[in-house]
């Protein structure tokens, strides 16, 4: 009877000790933990990981490439088998890849991607992202759209479309981009584009908010035809200082279209109740997933082919952008 329980017990610790040291475990920069998108990102890789069975531990950059250079070296002290990078400073990524590949650690980067040249310094270096171009042509059809739709968007008759900008973080791809593709397919679509001011609000609500008094107050609301935001976030905010305004209140004759990109809860809601024109979907369950899928596989040594997502160019997970209205505005 002894005998047989001291096998088992063996056995039972012998088990536990190989799944343990067959265990991938992950480390997970984000640059910022209080970002609503990326909220939906780490919620996305945290379930992915658990349904692999790997390990993941996820570290907060606070918005400080600093702290995110620490917590990367802590993790490889830990001895993580791969890091999933959301760099704070994009151009900042070169010193990481340089070290994960003095260390051999495969690094999958996220959101923020690195120059062409850097991921091309380490075979197992890869970007999973969405194409920061599409989403911003997505944005502006919305508008363009719109006036196609709602002549009378067209307030001062001009036949051109007054609009303000809101512009994410400095530097990042989606704020370059976004800003520049919005624009280009309000022209594409027919349309003259005019921009009565601009502001970076750094993806960030109360920002937006606070430049966007400052807009109205300067400009005068009814001399506003579209408000283009880099990111919900920050059309929300935008919203908020309108309806200060007695703005997308419900009243047709006070309404300013205004769209977003991420397709953030709070933003659909702000749609549903007619606030908020539209928003394109940045699709964090299918960026989350596939980084994680990629970030085991190359870990364990796998078929990273066989993970379910196309990888483009040995590099490049592209997931596609999506438009997103509610209902038509009479
Ligand atoms: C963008 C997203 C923003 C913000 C940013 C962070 O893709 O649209 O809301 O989360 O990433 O890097
Ligand atoms: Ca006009």
């Amino acid at each position: 009877m002894r005998k047989i329980f001291l096998i088992s017990l063996i056995f039972i610790l012998a088990l536990t000790f190989t799944a343990q040291a067959d265990e991938i475990k992950i480390g997970a920069c984000i640059y910022r933990f209080n970002d609503a998108f990326m909220l939906r990102f780490r919620n996305a890789m945290t379930d992915e990981a658990a349904k692999l069975g790997a390990k993941i531990e996820l570290s907060d950059g606070r918005d400080d490439q600093n702290v995110q250079n620490e917590q990367i070296d802590a993790f490889i002290n830990d001895g993580v088998n791969v890091l999933i990078i959301n760099p704070v400073d994009r151009m900042a990524s070169q010193p990481i890849i340089d070290k994960a590949k003095g260390k051999n650690i495969p690094v999958v980067f996220i959101n923020r991607e690195p120059a062409p040249e850097m991921l091309n310094s380490y075979e197992k270096a890869f970007y999973v992202g969405a194409k920061a171009e599409e989403s911003g042509t997505e944005a502006g059809e919305l508008i363009a759209e719109y006036f196609k739709k709602n002549p009378e968007a067209d307030k001062n008759h001009d036949g051109k479309i007054q609009f303000v900008l809101l512009k994410g973080q400095n530097g990042h791809q989606d704020m370059i981009l976004r800003s520049k593709y919005s624009v280009e397919a309000i022209k594409n679509a027919g349309f003259e584009p005019v921009e009565l001011a601009s502001a970076i609000a750094n993806w960030d609500k109360l920002q937006a908010m606070q430049i966007m008094n400052a807009f109205t107050m300067a400009i005068g609301p009814e001399n506003i035809e579209a408000v283009i935001a880099n990111n919900d976030e920050m059309a929300l905010g935008a919203i908020e200082a309108l309806k200060n305004n007695d703005y997308n209140k419900g009243d047709k004759n006070f309404y300013i279209p205004v769209v977003g990109v991420d397709a953030n809860a709070s933003a659909l809601e702000a749609m549903d109740k007619g606030e908020m024109l539209g928003t394109v979907l940045n699709d964090a369950d299918n960026q989350g997933i596939a980084a994680v899928r990629l970030a085991n596989a190359l870990a364990a040594n796998g078929d990273i082919k066989a993970i379910g997502y196309e990888i483009t160019e040995n590099k490049y997970i592209w997931i596609p952008y999506q438009k997103v209205t509610r209902g038509e505005k009479k």
